[in-house]
């Protein structure tokens, strides 16, 4: 009997996925069909796909074709299917030309011609309008903002603005982004959302008018100085029935999600302190070092660091204390937040003229887990215990830093969507916010002592 295998997403079935299968159960006998699993996609960077695996693989059984569906969940199993099941034939489209030879030296390789012109990334984008972005601020993060969009499918960026001539310009014209340098209003006509990441006093504001317009908004941290702020744009986001997401990347990243997880499944006990840093030695004339009143280390760090502690502890701290060391103007050049709550405390340590260990510590009754800089990518952790021979190592595995799975998620949720309501929630934001307040204020009544 000649066993044939092929794998694929299968997303939004289609006829080019229905007509490979056809000649793939041709080639042989028996035909196995992988279908990868959506920790599997994400992990390749594979955003967007619509269909839960169980629906996958339920249009997959509907043909009628595959006399086995296995499930395909990480790198490198393609070899051992091959040798577990006996496979005489790997297959796949022609899309793939080239990358499965290695297989060649386990059994036979073929590459089927693609059906044209289908294919899952085409149905999606018709299926959802396209999300016509603009970017509002053209500094440092534009730049991987759009190129990172280019992974998530139903979003163009069709504009920017930035109020200031020069930048805007020379942006332009090395993107080919249509640049507005007035009339934010008129920007915000041609765009179904906006990504806010100009310089923080400016985010509330901007983010206001483009709600208030009915737009999405995915706005940099920290999207306003005050709670109160921060409520009011929530609730205006759902009068007018629009998304709004505070861009804080390390929360949609696919590893802190999976260490948060593995944190709160017991291993550790019950957890008692979380304890963050994050610091980056700034150019000395960079926004983050001489602007008193909107630069500095808390502003520039904070809320990654409040990120785990509030996932872990809650948002109802019973004390909180805000301490800096200040530089000669004024700027906050490391801030230490202390948490205090009924059973547990928590630590948020930021510097940006001070250097530290970037570590997230997260400590219970039964052992702790430390992820290492930098923790804010997570692309390792560990848990250890009393006993220092036994360690538990994650490694997970995801593509870029974040900011893909991102924009992706805010896509979804304006196509209907909510893969990412959870990961952070407007509890989370405000609660940011509310710290973010009594920060700003301590540092105003400084400069006014
Ligand atoms: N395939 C094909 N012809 C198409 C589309 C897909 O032969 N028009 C094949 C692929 O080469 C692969 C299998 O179908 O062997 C499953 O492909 P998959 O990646 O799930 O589908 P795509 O439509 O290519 O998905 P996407 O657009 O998300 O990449």
């Amino acid at each position: 009997m000649k066993k044939v295998i092929t794998y694929g997403t299968f997303d939004l079935f289609h006829k080019g996925h229905l007509s490979l299968l056809q000649r793939a159960k041709a080639l042989g006998d028996y035909l196995i069909v992988g279908v990868t699993t959506d920790h599997f996609d994400e992990a390749r960077g594979k955003v967007n796909v619509v269909n839960s695996v169980i629906e996958r693989i339920e249009s997959v059984k509907n043909t009628g074709l595959a006399d086995e569906i296995i499930v395909e969940d990480h790198e490198g199993q393609k070899i051992e299917d091959i040798k577990k099941y006996g496979i005489d034939i790997f297959t796949v489209g022609s899309d793939w030309v080239g990358t499965f030879d290695y297989l060649n030296a386990f059994c036979k390789v073929v590459y089927l011609e693609r059906t044209p012109d289908i294919s899952s990334t085409m149905l999606r984008e018709s299926r959802f309008q396209i999300v016509r972005m603009g970017i509002v601020g053209t500094g440092r993060i534009a730049p991987r903002f759009l190129s990172e969009s280019k992974y998530v499918s139903g979003v163009s960026i069709v504009a920017a603005y930035n109020p200031e001539k020069e930048s805007g310009q020379s942006f332009s014209k090395q993107y080919g982004i249509p640049i507005y340098d007035a009339e934010y209003e008129k920007f915000l006509d041609g765009v179904d959302g906006v990504y806010i990441a100009s310089p923080n006093e400016t985010h509330c504001e901007y983010a206001k008018m483009a709600l208030e317009k009915g737009k999405h908004v995915l706005c940099e941290k920290p999207i306003a100085f005050s709670r109160k702020e921060t409520v009011e744009l929530y609730s205006l986001a759902r009068e007018k029935q629009v998304v709004l997401y505070e861009a804080i990347k390390t929360a949609y990243c696919p590893g802190f999600q999976q260490l948060m997880n593995v944190a709160q499944s017991g291993k550790i006990g019950r957890i008692c302190d979380v304890e963050a840093c994050f610091s980056r030695l700034a150019d000395p004339d960079s926004r983050e070092r001489t602007d008193a009143n909107y630069g500095g280390a808390f502003l520039e760090f904070a809320a990654y660091n409040l990120l785990p502690i509030f996932k872990l502890l809650g948002t109802d701290y019973k004390e909180v204390r805000i301490d800096s060391i200040y530089g000669e103007n004024g700027i906050d050049l490391y801030t230490k937040v202390q948490l205090i709550y009924e059973n547990g405390m928590g630590t948020a340590k930021c510097g940006v003229g001070v250097k530290s260990e970037g570590q997230l510590v997260i400590a219970g009754t039964q052992g702790y887990i430390l992820a290492e800089s930098p923790w804010w990518l997570t692309r390792k952790f560990q848990i250890r215990y009393e006993d220092p021979n036994v360690v538990d190592s994650y490694e997970p595995r995801f593509q870029g830093d974040g900011l893909r799975y991102e924009i992706s998620g805010f896509i979804s949720k304006i196509n209907g969507v909510d893969h990412i309501g959870y990961k952070l929630t407007e509890k989370e934001a405000e609660a940011m916010a509310e710290i973010t307040e009594l920060f700003m204020e301590k540092r105003r009544s400084r400069k006014n002592a």
